[in-house]
């Protein structure tokens, strides 16, 4: 069964938001102090750090760009790889010049990274300015950690090991029109490479009223592009016995208004054929499936644990293209696995060439402490490892500029999301795959589609032209 946080000890955490506010009146005067969150990982952090910034907002700090004018700083670490727990700590080593220079700036660290313990006793020992760290499941207690750290109580190192949902969460979205939905929480599928299972706990689905009225809200402030969000979304409900996925998604599609529905992500052992049809069927679905594969080979997906063979994935991938015309696949994969030789890494570039992935996330295998797989033998030197992964790019590349070249010619519905890095006349944006899309605008159309004819391709993304 989901387990809740009672609402009465969410509403106290709420509560003292308020005390927090009056205490930064004292100390700010009128003038609202900043706060700053700095996210590393995927988008579920990216949702919790929406809700980080909603009670930060609540609180009485208002976000600000630059970490120097923050007297509030939160880092939203990952585990995912020993990369991303590296920039964590660079980037905690970094703010210490702004605790020396401004001592009031409470720094607190959470996310997978401090749902560790060796990690957190790192940060406890090595990082003394670094006022608490929380762990994925005790994000609802930031009240109660500022208001410590303000009053100058002792340092906390939350790890709850109590992974509950906490509904009502004040949540602060910049771009309202793109919006995270969490549908779930956690991951039961303990693949041996994977840190996840051990830093965000056990599959709990929110209730599908919940998620229909936040779908509902969400619409009402102009969401354009939801995503359902959770590690393995493919198994929502099971955990309670209520809607799956595929019945949810139709639910959500029958609320008005112009938007489109995604999902993130899958384990192609529970991809089930009403989510296919879901995305053949209701227009609102974007035509997108991202189906991380990881490998293609059989005996190295059984040393992962991922519970199905390159046969079953291929089946699934076949029915996919039937169903769903000129669908867009995405993938992730893991190079270097313990044990994957010269053959079972031909087996995944084989399987590349026959899915013809629109783009692939490829990541070099990193051991994490404490999963199966980091006490495997057979660890693939780094020198192997790169060389194949340079292989796996150079095929993936020609392949994506086969996929986006499709579109040459084509009138795509974009959704504008920003001015594009290189240059301020250009605007950038989506359609069904993560593929940036490249057109002259200007900065009054982010949030709105456009239709715009592609003029031209390349292997990362799209150009073209406004079509009214
Ligand atoms: N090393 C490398 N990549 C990993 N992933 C998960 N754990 C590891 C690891 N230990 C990759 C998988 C997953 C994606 C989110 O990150 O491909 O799908
Ligand atoms: Fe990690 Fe596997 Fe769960 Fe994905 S399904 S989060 S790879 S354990």
């Amino acid at each position: 069964m989901t387990q809740y946080i009672e609402d009465s000890a969410v509403q106290a955490q709420l509560e003292l938001c308020k005390k927090i506010e009056e205490k930064l009146k004292e100390i700010y005067g009128e003038e609202k102090p900043g706060f700053y969150i700095q996210t590393l990982g995927c988008q579920q952090n990216e949702a919790d750090s929406e809700r980080m910034a909603g009670l930060a907002s609540l609180m009485g700090y208002v976000p600000v760009n630059d970490p120097e004018k923050a007297r509030l700083i939160f880092i939203n670490t990952c585990a995912i790889r020993e990369h991303a727990e590296t920039r964590a700590l660079s980037f905690i080593g970094e703010y210490k010049h702004i605790k020396d220079k401004y001592p009031e700036t409470i720094i607190g660290v959470g996310g997978c990274m401090v749902t560790q313990q060796h990690r957190a006793d790192r940060i406890k020992h090595s990082y003394p300015y670094v006022s608490f760290t929380f762990d994925t499941g005790a994000l609802h207690l930031l009240p109660e950690l500022v208001w410590g750290a303000m009053n100058k109580k002792s340092r906390r190192f939350v790890i709850s090991d109590k992974y509950e949902i906490a509904e009502n969460i004040p949540i602060y979205r910049e771009k309202p029109f793109k919006s995270w939905l969490s549908i779930m929480y956690g991951c039961n599928n303990f693949c041996s490479y994977c840190i996840v299972p051990y830093v965000r706990g056990r599959e709990r689905s929110r209730t599908p009223d919940a998620i229909l009225k936040e779908a509902r809200e969400l619409v009402a402030l102009g969401a354009k592009d939801i995503t359902l969000l959770g590690q393995n979304v493919n198994s929502y409900g099971k955990d309670t016995g209520g809607m799956d996925i595929a019945q949810l998604m139709r639910e959500i599609c029958k609320i008005e208004g112009d938007f489109r529905l995604r999902f993130m992500t899958s384990h192609p052992k529970d991809a089930s054929d009403d989510l296919i049809a879901v995305m053949a069927e209701e227009e609102k679905v974007v035509p997108h499936f991202h189906l991380p594969v990881q490998s293609g080979s059989d005996k190295i997906l059984k040393a992962m644990n991922r519970r199905y063979t390159a046969e079953k994935y291929m089946g699934i991938i076949e029915r996919l293209k039937k169903s769903v015309p000129d669908v867009s696949i995405t993938s992730d994969i893991i190079v270097g696995f313990p044990g994957e030789t010269d053959e079972d890494f031909e087996m995944t570039l084989k399987m590349m060439e026959e899915v013809r992935y629109d783009m692939v996330f490829s990541f070099i295998y990193s051991p994490r402490v404490g999963t199966p797989a980091a006490a495997m033998e057979n660890q693939i030197p780094h020198s192997v490892s790169s060389e194949r992964m340079n292989r796996l790019l150079k095929l993936q590349d020609e392949i994506s500029l086969e996929r986006n070249e499709r579109f040459v010619g084509k009138v795509l519905r974009v959704l504008t999301e920003d001015v594009s890095k290189n240059n301020s006349s250009m605007m950038t944006g989506k359609a069904d795959a993560p593929r940036p899309i490249h057109f002259e605008g200007d900065s009054s159309m982010i949030g709105e589609y456009k239709n715009i004819l592609i003029t031209s391709a390349d292997k990362y993304s799209l150009r073209g032209e406004i079509k009214e």
